[in-house]
């Protein structure tokens, strides 16, 4: 028999230990229903991990992370730890782990359910059916760039230092990622950058130019500059299907795409690294809510981001498509009843706790593997 793949669980701070709550008791139903077992294990990181061992991340959750099948991840930060140094905050766990893991290439799924097209900000005409991929660079770039730091100036004042660069393989890899998700979908890339002001944003459309010329001819590429993109992606995002772009623009641009579908609360990532000689490809799975420290601890987040997560999880990682497809059946059917978190509530819908939505998913798994 296969040995059980294995699963290691990051829940962090705010509300990410709430919400991974819910996900752990779909985990506990698939093991019940003999549908699916995983050799799980759980970690501290962020805040939670600085409180018990003085930093946001130890070598030895590193090393786990590493030796892991797929790494869920919930969220890091919160107020007490903003004061903190860049070398001790919490965000330093998931920076890290996207380093030392290699996970080069973040997905970041815009997609608007019809049971939620009024929790857009947006005109419902604008954003039906928007279903935007925008595969952001998550190793290099600004983030990562050296010379970096504050440093004082001959006359006393000081300087604060970061450093955009991408090299040829670190564009090439994350566009060909762009490029072959865009043959599963509607065959489209966009490429964001600042080529008009940035010698890395030149070279960046220089090569996914040429890698699309060179291997994907059937690819309809374009090109845009990041500030259009932005401005676009509010005038008519459905002009979209993937986008890909570097570190810093892509995080920009993700949370502005995620808005236009009317709740972060709803949306997945996944971070993948690249495949070994055995085909296995490191990678981490958390919602892109963050911890959201405003209402940690009331139990009124919403959990169908961090679901949502654990299906991607399933899909790109273990090969469960039909697992994954019901998980995602099951938070549909929720809102088809009504069930709503204060994030997405609307007028005449029920209002429900972490807990009650946790619990109608998985209400409704049970109905689906019926
Ligand atoms: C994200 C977050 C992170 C980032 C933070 C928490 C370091 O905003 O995943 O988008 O900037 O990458
Ligand atoms: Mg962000």
């Amino acid at each position: 028999m296969p040995a059980n793949k294995k699963l290691l669980i990051l829940p962090g701070d705010g509300i990410g230990p709430e919400v991974m709550q819910e996900v752990t008791g779909i985990l506990e139903f698939l093991d019940r229903r003999n549908i699916a077992t995983f050799d799980t294990s759980e970690g501290l990181v962020g805040g939670a991990s600085i409180e018990a061992e003085g930093v946001p991340i130890t070598p030895e959750v590193v090393a786990r992370a590493k030796g892991s099948d797929a790494v869920l991840f919930g969220a890091v930060g919160g107020p007490q730890w903003d004061k903190l140094g860049f070398d001790c905050r919490p965000e330093l766990a998931i920076l890290t782990l996207r380093r030392e893991l290699g996970l080069f290439a973040n997905l970041r799924p815009a997609t608007v359910l019809d049971a939620l097209i009024d929790a857009s900000t947006l005109k419902p005409d604008i954003v039906r059916g928007l279903d935007i991929m925008i595969v952001r660079e998550s190793t290099g770039g600004i983030y990562f760039g050296e010379p970096r730091g504050i440093e004082t100036m001959a006359d006393g004042q000081q300087r604060g230092i970061n450093t955009e660069v991408y090299t040829t393989s670190e564009i090439e890899r994350v566009a060909r990622v762009a490029f072959d998700l865009a043959r599963q979908r509607q065959g489209r890339v966009c490429s964001v950058e600042k080529a008009n002001v940035m010698e890395s944003g030149l070279l960046w459309r220089q090569v996914v130019t040429a890698l699309g010329a060179r291997d994907y001819p059937d690819v309809a590429l374009s090109h845009m500059y990041a500030d259009n993109c932005a401005m676009q992606l509010v005038r008519n995002p459905r002009q979209f299907d993937v986008i890909v772009t570097g570190n810093l623009f892509g995080d920009i641009l993700s949370d502005l795409a995620s808005m236009c579908t009317g709740s972060l609360g709803m949306l997945p990532s996944a971070t993948l690294g690249a495949p070994d000689e055995s085909g296995r490809r490191l990678a981490l799975y958390e919602p892109i809510h963050g911890s959201a420290p405003d209402i940690a601890g009331k139990g009124i987040a919403n959990p169908l981001a961090q679901t949502f997560s654990l299906a991607m999880l399933l899909r790109y990682s273990f090969d469960m498509t039909e697992e994954a497809a019901m998980i995602e059946a099951a938070c549909r059917s929720v809102l088809e009843q009504g069930l709503r978190t204060g994030d997405i509530m609307q007028p005449g819908m029920t209002r429900v706790t972490t807990n009650e939505m946790g619990a109608a998913v998985r209400a409704a798994l049970e109905r689906l593997a019926a």
